[in-house]
């Protein structure tokens, strides 16, 4: 998998004088239907979330609050993302080893994904997702 799909995509934004709304709505503003919400918070200075890649799940990651870098990986090239905007989030295919680090005091993550949560889809070993990207 190369980051030939790889995009920030900016949501729907409604300005509003009693606060502003933005939405993602599945296969509409992102390239897949929602199976799964979750996010990451209270994330301790310095720490890193990741490291790993997934078999088939595809993710949309919007920072929600403060700042994060999501760092990919295609087996040749690593780039960096930074997140800092609750109107626009990273979609990320299947394939790619990817870190989350860098993340501000109080930033909250939110990650919407492809498929519901299975062990199995992970590649934890990162010579192994090497190994994986050669073939495909
Ligand atoms: P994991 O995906 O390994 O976190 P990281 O982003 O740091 O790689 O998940 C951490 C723990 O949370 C793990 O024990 C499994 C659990 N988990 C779920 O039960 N459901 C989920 O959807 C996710 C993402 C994690």
């Amino acid at each position: 998998m190369s980051f030939d799909k790889v995009r920030i995509i900016t949501l729907p934004k409604f300005l509003d004088t009693r606060g502003n709304l933005s939405v993602i709505e599945g296969t509409k503003d992102i390239p897949f239907r929602i199976e799964r919400t979750y996010w990451i918070y209270d994330v301790p200075g310095g720490e890193k979330r990741g490291g790993h890649a997934y078999k088939n799940n595809q993710e949309f990651i919007v920072a929600l609050s403060g700042s994060f870098d999501v760092v990919l990986d295609d087996g040749h090239e690593r780039r960096t993302y930074s997140l800092n905007r609750s109107y626009y989030g990273l979609y990320v295919p299947r394939g790619l080893w990817r870190v989350m680090e860098n993340f501000s005091t109080n930033s909250f993550a939110l990650i919407v994904a492809s498929i519901k949560y299975d062990k199995d889809d992970y590649i934890y070993e990162y010579r192994e997702f090497v190994q994986s990207a050669k073939i495909n």
